[in-house]
């Protein structure tokens, strides 16, 4: 794909992943990009790189706008390797003067590529560097989500570069958020949210204030990956700011995995009580959805139902999978119960409570286990602590707007 003048000479440079379909255990169903942008001033300057895979893609973008070794100034914003994974070649190629990092960065670039004299030079929050007729102001977003992490913005032309916040993955010919469809979009922001940032939230939170309080002057947020924010920023602050007081809404979604379908018949009939409540639904079969997917999901639901069979005295492997990883982004503010079918020693559902405890979710059920096959009383019985969910779940979003 061509550069892209994105505003007053500063291009994206960047290269689309049509391909990519795992990015370290997240689906990333639509691809992705990695972009890049290059400002065209006295100090040509290049913000962040690409993948080490798409190297190629990035020289030949620059050198349809110029020399690449013309290019003075490296940012690099974020050592994640989708970003920086190509810096040896390009450092290499071009021969930057400088190459601004946050302090945290150049620890991160030496632990990575171990420089021998690269020019590195530490940028702190408030910091900034004229380019010539534009000027960068840095801003650390330590643990957003790497220690590294920051944000280079030009006042000049009301743009900040964000690194992966505000990013989604998604792969397209479009580079801005008003030429591909919005609903889309936001779903994949969403999806980017809960499967990176989620754990970050208190932090997000603090980000959305200090930014609001510097009073920046933004007319385009240009992302790491995905669509740059031009059209709908208010949109995406908004829902940045929701996302991050994980504040669930009316919404339940029943996560099972089932042996002999035994725990399918129990999810089904829970799902019915919650319904029957007045509370929206899903049922998340784990055998046929991605566990990045039902993170999605669980960032704006407020009850979270889980429910394994009993295998070899634990839990389901994909089910203690999916636990693992819903552990580690700390959803927070769930109402929690569990249930499954067992044979003889049934310990799925203690197992799910205990997973439930430690992430202090609020676990309003003791958990329902029924032994092999569940019979019409048993799922009545289903029925029932499903509506007793659903009238937790109601009670805890009482004058919550949607
Ligand atoms: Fe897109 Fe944290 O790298």
């Amino acid at each position: 794909m061509r550069p892209r003048e994105i505003t007053d000479n500063i291009y994206w440079v960047g290269a689309i992943d049509w391909t990519v379909r795992d990015f370290h255990g997240y689906s990333t169903l639509r691809g992705t990009t990695y972009n890049a942008y290059l400002a065209l001033d006295e100090k040509i300057t290049l913000f962040d790189t690409v993948k080490p895979s798409h190297y190629a893609d990035l020289i030949h973008n620059i050198g349809q706008l110029v020399d690449p070794e013309k290019i003075d100034y490296l940012v690099v914003n974020h050592v994640e390797m989708d970003h920086s994974g190509c810096l040896p070649q390009i450092v290499e190629r071009i021969k930057p003067e400088k190459i601004f990092c946050s302090k945290m960065g150049k620890k991160a670039i030496i632990e990575h590529f171990h420089p021998k004299d690269w020019p590195l030079v530490e940028v702190a929050s408030g910091e900034s560097v004229s380019i010539g007729n534009k000027t960068i102001q840095f801003l650390e977003t330590r643990m957003l989500h790497w220690p590294d992490s920051m944000f280079s913005y030009i006042p000049e032309a009301k743009l900040l570069i964000s690194s992966d916040a505000f990013g989604q993955h998604y792969a397209t010919s479009e580079r801005f958020d008003d030429e591909v469809d919005h609903s889309f979009l936001m779903e994949q922001a969403q999806k980017y949210y809960a499967n990176i940032l989620t754990l970050y939230s208190p932090l997000v939170k603090k980000l959305l204030a200090k930014v609001a309080e510097m009073n920046l002057d933004i007319k385009m947020i240009a992302p790491d990956h995905g669509l740059i924010w031009r059209s709908h920023i208010p949109d995406i602050l908004r829902a940045y700011q929701h996302w991050s007081e994980n504040r669930g809404k009316r919404r339940a979604l029943v996560i099972f995995d089932t042996m002999w379908h035994s725990t399918r018949k129990m999810a089904k009939a829970i799902a019915s009580g919650i319904y029957q409540e007045g509370v929206s639904v899903k049922l998340l079969d784990l055998a046929v959805n991605h566990r990045s997917e039902i993170m999605t999901e669980v960032l704006d639901a407020t009850g979270i139902v889980l429910g394994s069979a009993t295998l070899n005295n634990g839990l389901l492997p994909r089910m203690a999978g999916f636990l693992m990883y819903m552990r580690g982004l700390r959803p927070t503010n769930k109402i929690g119960a569990a249930f499954g079918s067992y044979g003889w020693s049934g310990e799925a559902v203690k197992l799910l409570n205990q997973a439930m405890e430690e992430m202090k979710f609020d676990i309003v059920e003791s958990g329902l286990r029924i032994k092999y096959v569940p019979d019409h009383e048993k799922l009545k019985e289903c029925v029932e602590m499903g509506r007793r969910i659903g009238r937790a779940i109601v009670a805890a979003t009482e004058g919550q707007e949607e």
